[in-house]
């Protein structure tokens, strides 16, 4: 078995990864752990992430765990097509962009909180970022179910391999976006697939590239956003005096975004190769960043188990990584979680769990499955 493997084995099942952290982080900054690299210290993660001599891919250009199925995005790739790529996408997520887009989410949020007994992921958590990402792509209403099982089975695959499944859904998702591809060809509109499809036309990137930058921008905001709501969510219904103070105050709503992103990762661990030998990293070693684990770091977070939505919290938490692979999508991310946290608490400040939680059965991606929830 691959060390990778062994690891995510330990920690699959737990509902804390956090007892299995803290045993990793007793042994230092940097360890070997079954012949692979890992670090839990924040300083240590930031300044990998940070350094050029560090890159997502094996300096013969190969990428680990590439895939046959899916064209790779540049969320897998080095510059210089890191950078190609990536600007020709950065401009929809733009503050400005994402600012004037805000309405739109606050009513979509709404709509679906005019519900009575609920569960918390499937009727909110999950369907908020999937209908805000299908619009701000203008994907049609009757796609986005489609894609929505498209990115649960993604983001399966971050912890095993290609299932039959998912090859399948995979084949839809390419052929939807095929056809959205043509349309916009033929009608170009002010959306960001217009924009990469006339990048395209004008040979910034190839046809292949401009599939795989699709594919990243729609599952990369599906399954890290709905568990921001989704664990942000169960640690206020779990703090109650925090609960009480963002219905009190609503506009502490972002630094509740803040704080559940530091506490309560999404994304719970990343990983890098070095491209050169660095200190006792030999070339095309890799080593794994545990985000989870630097976000609690005591050296830069005092009581760092505490959910605190008040607390100081500089230096920035990893949420979004950093450097030059730094989440494109933050802005969004945020405003989202800000206007979810505010909706619930305007519009269902009686809210409680309404039964057990259950998670989800992944390493990379933490969040809850389900989470019965009611009104009252
Ligand atoms: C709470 C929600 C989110 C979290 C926690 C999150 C987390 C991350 C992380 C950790 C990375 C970098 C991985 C690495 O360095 O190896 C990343 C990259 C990225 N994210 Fe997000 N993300 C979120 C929401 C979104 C949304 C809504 C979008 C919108 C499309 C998005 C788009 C992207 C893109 C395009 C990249 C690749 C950036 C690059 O490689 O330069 N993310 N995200």
């Amino acid at each position: 078995m691959m060390p990778r493997e062994m690891m995510l084995r330990e920690l699959s099942g737990h509902e804390d990864p956090h007892p299995v952290y803290e045993r990793m982080r007793a042994r230092g900054p940097l360890i070997l752990d079954g012949g692979m690299w890992l670090t839990t210290s924040y300083e240590l993660s930031n300044r990998i992430l940070r350094d050029r001599r560090f890159g997502v891919r094996y300096t013969d250009g190969t990428y680990p765990n590439a895939s046959e199925v899916f064209p790779e995005s540049f969320l897998e790739a080095d510059p210089p097509d890191h950078t190609r790529l990536r600007r020709l996408s950065a401009p929809a997520f733009s503050p400005k962009r994402i600012d004037e887009y805000r309405p739109r989410v606050e009513k979509i949020a709404e709509a679906l909180l005019d519900k009575g007994e609920f569960d918390l992921i499937a009727d909110f958590a999950a369907p908020l970022p999937i209908a805000v990402i299908s619009d701000l792509l203008g994907i049609p209403d009757e796609d986005t179910t489609e894609f929505a099982d498209y990115g649960k089975l993604v983001a399966a695959s971050f912890d095993g391999g290609v299932s039959e499944e998912m090859m399948r859904a995979s084949e839809k998702v390419l052929a939807l976006f095929t056809r959205l591809i043509e349309e916009r060809r033929a009608k170009p509109g002010d959306d960001v697939i217009s924009s990469l499809v006339a990048a395209e036309a004008e040979r910034e990137l190839t046809a292949r590239e401009l599939m795989g930058t699709l594919l990243l921008l729609l599952v990369a905001g599906f399954e890290t956003t709905v568990n921001l709501i989704g664990n942000g969510t169960k640690a206020l219904l779990d703090h109650p005096s925090q609960w009480a103070f963002l219905k009190a105050n609503p506009d502490v709503a972002p630094d509740v975004v803040e704080e559940v992103l530091r506490w309560a990762p999404p994304v719970q661990l990343t990983s890098r190769i070095a491209h050169e030998d660095v200190g006792q990293i030999g070339v095309d070693q890799e080593v794994n960043i545990i985000i989870g684990a630097a976000n609690r770091d005591p050296a830069v977070y005092p009581d760092p188990n505490r959910f605190d939505v008040m607390r100081v919290r500089k230096p920035e938490h990893l949420a979004f990584s950093s450097g030059i692979h730094y989440c494109l999508g933050a802005t969004l991310a945020r405003m989202e979680g800000d206007v979810a946290f505010r909706a619930l608490a305007k519009r269902v400040p009686d809210l409680r769990q309404a039964g057990p939680v259950t998670y989800r059965d992944s390493v990379v991606i933490r969040g809850l499955a389900t989470f019965p929830v009611s009104r009252s």
